[in-house]
């Protein structure tokens, strides 16, 4: 036993040795993962990216990425795309999960940023505009009953550290509850209570999932664009607000992104 356990241990030390360089050099590339091209096309006109013509990814998804140079960061914003069929956008966790997965692979970022809309709880202390960057994520649509089971359906996860960030940017902090309807089931409201969610969103733990598997460090930058607990109707007021909120979730990715200019991962 006592070689192979010297084994496990040397491998574990490695791994903190390679984590802790890493967080030493600057960040140069990021890819900012968007699940809707509203959300994305005034970043790509902010950062002055191009569409790639020449795609990274496999001749047959409709994923697109945008990239370019912004100050001294690779900027890559990656879209899901449209359903070929539907003409929407591919919005939801299995997307997510493969496009992160595929733009690792490819571009080696150094960290990924999620950005898109959320719904949020005002009894939590949401309002509509509010922009979060997430603390924790979780699933709330992944049910199994077995023991232990269960806690790898809900996936919980601390998100990479930024107490820098945060300090400069003052935005509001709270845990980000994952699943793949834009409505919510009872099933899901007390599933997102037991994961003490402030927000909701279709995407996040999915890419904070691959982000781990891969050991990139992510983001969560998410806006508010309707409330769950009010009597609204959530499809109603999620189109009503998507364009203004749009507009606070791209002013903070872009605040998010000058920060990170010129900093290595530990001085986020
Ligand atoms: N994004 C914006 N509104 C949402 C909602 N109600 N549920 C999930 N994701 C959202």
């Amino acid at each position: 036993m006592a070689p192979h356990d010297e084994d496990d241990n040397t491998h574990v030390v490695e791994e903190v040795m390679v984590v802790a360089e890493a967080e030493k050099r600057h960040v140069l590339t990021i890819v900012i993962v968007i699940a809707m091209q509203t959300e994305a096309l005034p970043l790509v006109t902010k950062f002055q990216l191009s569409q790639d013509l020449d795609s990274i990814f496999p001749k047959e998804v409709p994923w697109v990425r945008y990239h370019g140079i912004y100050r001294d960061l690779r900027i890559n914003i990656i879209c899901p795309g449209k359903d070929r069929v539907l003409r929407v956008d591919s919005v939801g966790t299995v997307s997510a999960s493969l496009v992160t997965y595929a733009s690792i692979q490819a571009l080696q970022p150094d960290l990924i940023i999620n950005a898109g809309t959320a719904c949020g709880f005002r009894r939590r202390g949401a309002c509509i505009g509010d922009v979060f960057l997430a603390s924790d994520v979780a699933f709330h649509h992944r049910r199994n009953p077995i023991p232990v089971c269960d806690r790898n359906g809900i996936c919980a996860k601390q998100t990479f550290p930024t107490p820098n960030l945060l300090k400069e940017l003052k935005l509001k902090v709270g845990k980000l509850s994952t699943g793949d309807s834009l409505d919510m089931s009872p099933h899901d409201e007390a599933a997102i209570i037991a994961n003490d969610a402030t927000v909701k969103d279709m995407e996040g733990a999915a890419i904070a999932y691959v982000a781990d598997l891969l050991s990139v460090p992510a983001i969560f930058v998410k806006a508010v664009t309707d409330i769950v607990d009010d009597d609204k109707p959530t499809a109603e007021e999620f189109l009503k607000n998507l364009v203004a909120v749009t507009a606070a979730l791209d002013q903070a990715v872009g605040q998010v992104v000058d920060f990170i200019s010129g900093k290595c991962i530990s001085e986020l």
